[in-house]
């Protein structure tokens, strides 16, 4: 993560000076190139000004005296520009120091010609040894009507080199605040952005370790903030998963578990008769009975493993109901009938009531059997005393059966639980009930894979009703 800072700050900086550097650069430069041309200008402009004056101070003839010898003198003081007169020929015949030495040398020649016609010319000298550059100027000598020769003026350019020094001084000090400036808004600027990348890297690894509670607390609206609230939703989204997952673990344990222990009983059960019986402890007369509950026990173990399966192909939807229009009198006569036998020992009468019209269910016969035959033996099961009563009517578009019994009730604490496989109620204390607890699952899987719906009232030692609707049209 460092190294992602101090990249950011590399980056940055190298940006930053440079846009300083260049921007600097080409103010500087403009700045220097107007000044100079301004100074050059304004001072060209003065000389040829003091040339014309010098001429006009000479111009009578074209001798130079003694007395034009002393104004030259004067006006060099005058004008700090030295001074000198060349003739038609080019040569030079005067200058305004004394101890000259350039008289009697000649003058470029296209000078002269431009001086006869009339014109002025500049020069611009840079004389070794000079701490100021040199400017001069020509200007014709004489009148309009006739130019003797020339008047040369030398002036040093004073304030060139102090000017562009203090431009040079000027720009180093703008650029070393920038630089400062600019090295402390970098250093913020990348504090500001890898300090969140830090944070969402830290986050990252956490969730990466399989932290999914971990958050990033970011107030920033910037990209870097919405990179947070994306890496926040994926940890949500990781996190509801794993609980997902998790819960899956859970359910497929216990169901294990459960199996497990529901086959164990029974094999328990039967290890012990078996032992008795290599003993050869227990009597003739008695060995029928042993027979019968082992037998009595692999029916359970039997039934136990074809509801398991049931349900599994159930869960998996790995199972196709062949279904169509049936009438569902002879099916609930018959179920009827099978429990009639069992529930008239214990007292309890059985009735079917059908109300007119009675519709037809489409369904899977077998299925159907299936659902009223587990509902049934239920209420048979649980009730000790009383009836039984099975009513089929018309719903709606819907068969609607219920089954009410006067037996044990289900307490509300416990009514919606009695859905889940191997849930049964007072699972410790009733050695009566020896079912599984899968009756019922494999009902509701049923019923909903009829697109039709199922119901449970019930009251503690009053009795309890289920309602079942099974659809009677053809999707
Ligand atoms: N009519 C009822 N009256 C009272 N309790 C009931 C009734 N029907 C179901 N229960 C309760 O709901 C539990 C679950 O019923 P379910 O049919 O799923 O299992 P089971 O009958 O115990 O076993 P299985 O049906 O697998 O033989 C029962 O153990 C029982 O406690
Ligand atoms: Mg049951």
């Amino acid at each position: 993560m460092l190294g992602t800072n101090k990249s950011i700050f590399r980056r940055l900086i190298i940006s930053y000076m440079l846009t300083i550097v260049v921007g600097i650069g080409i103010v500087g430069a403009l700045m220097f190139y107007f000044a100079n041309s301004y100074i050059y200008k304004t001072k060209q402009e003065e000389l040829l000004r003091q040339g014309r004056t010098v001429n006009a101070n000479i111009q009578e003839t074209n001798i130079i005296n003694e007395e034009k010898q002393d104004t030259l003198q004067f006006l060099d003081h005058s004008f700090d520009a030295r001074l000198w007169v060349f003739n038609a020929d080019g040569k030079i015949i005067a200058t305004s120091t004394k101890d000259e030495v350039s008289i009697g040398k000649s003058v470029a020649s296209s000078i002269v010609e431009k001086v006869i016609r009339g014109e002025n010319a500049v020069n611009r000298l840079a004389f070794e040894g000079l701490t100021e550059p040199m400017l001069s100027v020509v200007v014709p000598w004489g009148k309009e009507d006739e130019v003797y020769g020339g008047i040369i003026l030398h002036s040093p350019l004073i304030g060139l080199n102090t000017f562009v020094g203090k431009i040079r001084e000027t720009i180093l000090w703008a650029a070393l605040f920038g630089i400062l400036f600019s090295a402390a808004m970098v250093s913020y600027l990348s504090w500001t952005i890898s300090r969140p990348l830090q944070q969402i890297d830290r986050a990252a690894a956490k969730v990466a370790m399989g932290n999914y509670v971990e958050r990033i607390h970011l107030k920033s609206e910037d990209e870097i903030g919405d990179l947070a609230n994306t890496i926040n939703m994926m940890a949500t989204k990781l996190e509801k998963t794993d609980f997902e997952r998790q819960r899956i673990d859970t359910i497929r344990s216990d169901f294990l578990a459960n199996i497990s222990h529901e086959l164990r009983t029974p094999l328990t059960s039967m290890q012990g008769f078996l032992e008795a019986l290599q003993d050869g402890l227990i009597e003739e007369e008695g060995r029928k009975r042993y027979y019968d509950v082992m037998y009595d026990e692999t029916i359970h173990m039997n039934r136990l493993v074809d509801d398991l399966m049931d349900l599994i192909k159930l869960e998996n939807k790995d199972i196709t109901l062949t279904k169509y229009l049936i009438d569902p009198l002879p099916i609930l006569e018959k179920e009827k009938f099978k429990f009639e036998r069992e529930a008239s020992e214990k007292n309890v009468s059985i009735n079917l009531i059908t109300k007119e019209p009675l519709p037809k269910a489409y369904t899977d016969p077998v299925r159907f059997e299936q659902i009223i035959n587990n509902i049934l033996k239920n209420a048979v099961k649980f009730t000790e005393e009383g009836e039984i009563t099975i009513v089929a009517e018309e719903d709606g578009q819907y068969l609607l059966l219920s089954v009410k019994d006067s037996g044990i009730g289900i307490s509300e604490l416990d009514l919606d639980l009695i859905w889940e496989r191997f849930y049964k109620v007072d699972r410790g204390r009733s050695r009566k009930n020896k079912g599984t607890g899968l009756g019922l699952a494999i009902v509701k899987k049923l019923v909903e894979l009829h697109e039709g719906k199922i119901t449970v009232e019930s009251q503690i030692g009053k009795g309890t009703t289920f309602k079942i609707w099974i659809p009677s049209f053809v999707e």
